[in-house]
């Protein structure tokens, strides 16, 4: 098993340049099956949820190479509509394979998909979207079957904004004759993405960034090469890991404007952020102060994926902060570790209260899932002494090579084989 070992106490500085996002990546990845001819994905990151998502593609026939942070997909001899079961476990998004496999083949069966342990992430709305475009959905165990012979546009109403769920019945009506209209829709500026991604391959998708999104659907999309949106949770845990330490980190190739609810928050702690065109650049003070909440929303509210990074930082803050974990159910698992640093964290339900302390110690910890495993970094960089972190597979799900970035930056971090067990 690999791990990371961190000494604290680095003031981080420089500047780093952001790569394609995972959340956009990886349903680009899925709507590339739509396609007739060969895509190509710029600037993909080398994470392992992408090489993931790659192998799932290539069991159900497609051709995929990466090469120098370019992955070309081959879908020209995609014949299988069924998932293995072992690589969907691996990741959550395989679930967004239902809609495109679906519009291409009009069949697909898919286990329960897996991912990060942070709450019950049903797919009903997913299943929802789908039997409102007239597929037949039958589960048996732990196997979902789906039968699109009289696949339809349609309206599809979402109780929730779900994005997995919006992406799926996009991508599911991108070749569906007719008008689909998608109401409470998710606004993520991936979906956005997705609906450029769509467009560019000759498809007619509006509305993306607001609650109604219309899919027009056509009768063939062809292959493009597309740079998707650069990462903007890397582009905040960086921007963290600048705050925490004391230091001045330049994201390039960033996208302000969706850096914002981030950014924010990080001017309220007393950080000076300056924004030009594709950059931000962070300096941070002598010592944070506390921001007075936060609340993570579905977008434009602050995101999910930000939360236990922000709950780090926050750890060595001035004053106290309380965060509220809207989005998932079981999302603070990281508190403990936190608090055996030397934190003084309250949870009660989905709120924690922070009460900022002056230092925290280096310790063995263990990474739990993708977002948490962040936020212990970015305590370790900060910490007095030496921190060891397990499960660097984990924080491989979504950040490519964590450690030379943040080496590149001064952080005293490496990589390294970690064999005991706490
Ligand atoms: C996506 C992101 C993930 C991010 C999340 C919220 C990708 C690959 N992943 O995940 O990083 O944390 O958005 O911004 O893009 N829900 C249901 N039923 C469903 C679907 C979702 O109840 O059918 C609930 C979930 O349990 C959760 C909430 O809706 O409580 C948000 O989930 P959703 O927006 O679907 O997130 P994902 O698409 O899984």
């Amino acid at each position: 098993m690999e791990g990371f070992r961190v000494t604290g106490g680095e003031k981080l500085q420089g500047q780093v340049r952001l790569e394609g996002a995972k959340n956009a990546v990886l349903p680009i990845l899925a709507a590339a099956l739509l396609a007739d001819g060969d895509t190509v994905i710029r600037d993909c990151p080398d994470i392992r949820d992408v090489h993931a998502m790659m192998g799932i593609l290539e069991t159900l026939g497609c051709a995929c190479r990466m090469e120098a942070g370019n992955m070309r997909i081959s879908s020209a001899e995609l014949k299988g509509w069924e998932l293995p079961d072992d690589l969907s476990k691996q990741i959550r998004s395989s679930i967004f394979l239902l809609g495109p496999i679906l519009g291409k083949l009009r069949r697909a069966t898919v286990p329960y998909p897996g991912g990060c342990e942070i709450g019950l992430r049903p797919i009903d709305l997913h299943l929802k979207g789908l039997r409102a475009l007239g597929v037949r959905i039958a589960e048996d165990g732990g196997m979902i079957h789906c039968d699109g012979r009289n696949m339809h546009a349609g309206d599809v109403y979402f109780d929730y904004p779900s994005v997995g769920a919006t992406e799926n019945v996009m991508m599911a009506a991108a070749l569906l004759p007719g008008i689909t209209t998608i109401h409470n829709a998710a606004r993520e500026p991936e979906i956005e993405d997705l609906q450029h991604f769509l467009n560019a391959m000759g498809g007619h998708v509006s509305g993306a960034g607001s609650q109604i999104i219309e899919v027009e659907g056509e009768e063939k999309l062809r292959g493009i090469a597309y740079t998707p949106i650069p990462d903007r949770i890397v582009g905040g845990t960086l921007l963290c890991a600048g705050a925490v330490t004391g230091g001045e980190v330049e994201l390039i190739n960033a996208r302000p404007r969706d850096l914002m609810p981030i950014t924010d928050k990080l001017k309220e702690m007393g950080c000076k952020v300056h924004e030009a065109e594709d950059r931000v650049r962070l300096k941070a003070p002598a010592r944070l102060r506390a921001f007075s909440q936060l609340q993570t929303q579905p977008h434009p509210g602050f995101p999910t994926d930000m939360q236990a990074q922000m709950l780090a930082i926050s750890c060595l803050a001035e004053g106290t902060c309380v965060i509220v974990e809207n989005v998932f159910e079981n999302r603070l698992s990281h508190v403990a570790d936190l608090c055996r640093m030397g934190a003084d964290i309250r949870v009660s339900g989905r709120t924690a209260v922070v009460r900022g302390v002056e230092k925290l110690h280096g310790l063995p910890l263990c990474a739990r899932d993708l977002r948490g495993g962040a936020a212990l970094v970015l305590a370790a960089l900060a910490a007095q002494g030496e921190s060891r972190i397990e499960r660097a597979d984990l924080i491989d799900r979504g950040y490519a090579h964590l450690e030379s970035v943040l080496s590149g930056l001064g952080a005293q971090m490496e990589r390294v084989e970690v064999t005991e067990s706490r």
